[in-house]
Order: C-alpha cells, then sequence, then structure tokens
C-alpha cells in the first residue's frame, strides 16, 4: 500500500538546494526543488556508505545531486549511479506538489 505523507512546505524548500525530511516514522528522505521542473525525492542516504544526500551540489539542469562524501553523482529523476565509486542506485520516492504541500509517496 502506498500513502502519501506531507514532507514539508514547497516555501522550505530553496529551489537549487535539498534537504532532508522524516516521512512516516524514522524514514528519512532527501528532497531536492528543480524550480519549474519539479520537486524529487531520494533516499537521505547514498547508496555507497554512510553520507547524507541533502549535503550534496544540487545540478538543477542535469537533475542530479553530487554526493557529498565521495562525488558519485547521482539522478535524481532515475535514482541510478552516474558515476563512480557508487554503482547502485538510490531509492527513488514518488513526489506531488499541492499548494503549498510536498507530498512524498511511501509504501
Ligand atoms: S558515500 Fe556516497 S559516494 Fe561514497
Amino acid at each position: 500500500v502506498t500513502t502519501e505523507i506531507r514532507a514539508t512546505a514547497l516555501s522550505e524548500l530553496p529551489v537549487g538546494e535539498a534537504r532532508r525530511f522524516s516521512v512516516g516514522g524514522d524514514r528519512e528522505v532527501c528532497l531536492v526543488n528543480l524550480g519549474a521542473d519539479g520537486v524529487r525525492a531520494i533516499s537521505a542516504e547514498c547508496s555507497h556508505a554512510h553520507a547524507y544526500m541533502d549535503e550534496g551540489d544540487v545540478d538543477v539542469d542535469d537533475h542530479t545531486i553530487e554526493c557529498p562524501r565521495h562525488g558519485s553523482v547521482f539522478d535524481l529523476d532515475t535514482g541510478a549511479a552516474k558515476s563512480l565509486p557508487a554503482t547502485s542506485p538510490v531509492q527513488v520516492f514518488g513526489v506531488r506538489v499541492e499548494d503549498d504541500d510536498v507530498l512524498v509517496e511511501v509504501s
């Protein structure tokens, strides 16, 4: 079963930046505001080792985020790792913006 959980207000999420929020208990997601291209949600932690993705650099045009620890770049649309050392994708969550609410799909 998939439910939508309000993670934050859109106004709390500056364009071009990533922020970490908990949704539904102890699950954490990294939300990224791509401006006109919308909001993306990926797992808060890198797939490679312990690092919080929201501390990485966002590229709004490429829809990517760079892990702050070892520099792997992840595709925010698919979660795919586009460069080493990470080889596994990060999880991607569905996101819907309704008025000022950012809703994340979790199962
Ligand atoms: S922890 Fe993210 S690339 Fe190593």
